[in-house]
């Protein structure tokens, strides 16, 4: 059985890996994915304010709204000890690089062209084998375009490939109006990956207080569809590689986003609940079941339900829209 694959040039030994998350904070717990089977270790994001030395003043608001069980809050970070600064950061790279024998993944988190793409590069030297690019973007301009907005991570892109010689792997809002197009300009552009879907985190209003709060809430399930429609879809047009992130739990949600097309799925609300020995569950039931089902190979899996081969592609395109509405029987 050879749960192999590559993902951003890198060969990795299975295809599920933590997302960028605090997880990464502390070295036991990078340890514990590790012995866990994580293919590779990704980092929570550095972030442009915290590199401007602006207020990280949205996080600092962040509730956290997650399972609060005493096992689970053991290994959920306090918001305090979460997003180090930049020189902790690129430590706390060093440090995980000798803690472990998997690749290291960098984030760096912003929306602007200017001095922390330099980052990009310490975040290199600091070790890190590949940069993940997490274009956080909320346009709240109603004056702005779509083609703006996209141009402003392409450009991001642009400038911080251009300090860098590893690989990068952009991650991308599920809000582009064509999200294949866009996908297609970001491997013209040298991405090296791309990672679908960024969860954009929604305010509440409180009606009392007249004020709009944040709230962190942790994936379900049902967020994975979305994930699985669009790589479907862009499973053949680019030759980057796809990471599935958003809404993967158990084992057969692994299974789901390779048949799509993803070349590894990324995992943090499921680890952040359950712990990170979750990981080596899914990882043992995945194998299990591709013995079950004769797969030789997770390259034999990948893209079998893409758009382009699965039985009834339309189950991906418009002409399904009606069916699903016909389902709902009063
Ligand atoms: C507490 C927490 C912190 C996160 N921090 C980052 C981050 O720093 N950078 C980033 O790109 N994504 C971050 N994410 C998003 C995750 O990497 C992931 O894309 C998202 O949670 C969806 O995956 P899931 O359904 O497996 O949780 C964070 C998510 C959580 C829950």
């Amino acid at each position: 059985m050879d749960l192999s694959t590559t993902y951003l040039g890198l060969p990795l030994k299975n295809p599920l890996m933590p997302g960028a998350s605090p997880l990464v904070d502390k070295l036991d717990v990078v340890r514990r994915l590790e012995d866990a089977g994580a293919a590779a270790i990704v980092m929570h994001s550095l972030f442009e304010e915290q590199i401007t030395s602006q207020q990280l003043a949205e996080f600092a608001h962040t509730e956290f709204s997650a399972d609060s069980s005493s096992e689970a809050s053991s290994y959920f970070p306090r918001m305090e000890d979460y997003a180090l600064g930049p020189d902790r950061y690129l430590e706390q790279i060093s440090r995980i690089k000798e803690a472990v024998d998997i690749p290291v993944i960098g984030s760096l988190n912003g929306i602007s062209i200017g001095g922390w793409t330099d980052h990009a590069r310490l975040i290199q030297q600091a070790g890190a084998d590949a940069l993940e690019l997490n274009v956080y973007y909320v346009a709240t301009n109603p004056n702005e375009s779509g083609t703006a907005v996209e141009k402003r991570t392409l450009d991001i892109l642009e400038a911080v490939k251009a300090s860098v010689s590893i690989p990068i792997a952009v991650k991308l809002s599920s809000y582009f109006s064509s999200p294949g197009q866009f996908a297609k300009q970001l491997d013209a552009c040298g991405a090296a990956g791309v990672i679908m879907f960024n969860r954009f985190y929604q305010p509440e209003i409180n009606i009392e207080e007249l004020e709009a709060v944040s709230h962190l809430d942790l994936s379900n399930q049902t967020e994975l569809r979305q994930r699985l429609r669009w790589i479907a879809i862009i499973h053949g047009h680019i030759k980057a590689d796809i990471a599935l992130s958003g809404g993967a739990h158990s084992f057969e949600d692994i299974v789901k986003g390779i048949m799509v097309g993803a070349n590894v799925v990324q995992v943090v609300s499921c680890l952040l609940q359950h712990g990170p020995e979750h990981l080596a569950s899914m990882l043992a039931d995945f194998t299990r079941w591709m013995e079950d089902h004769e797969y030789a190979s997770v390259d034999q899996m990948r893209g079998s339900m893409s758009l382009g081969h699965c039985p009834d592609p339309s189950v991906y395109e418009r002409a399904n829209y009606l069916r699903v509405l016909q389902l709902w029987k009063t």
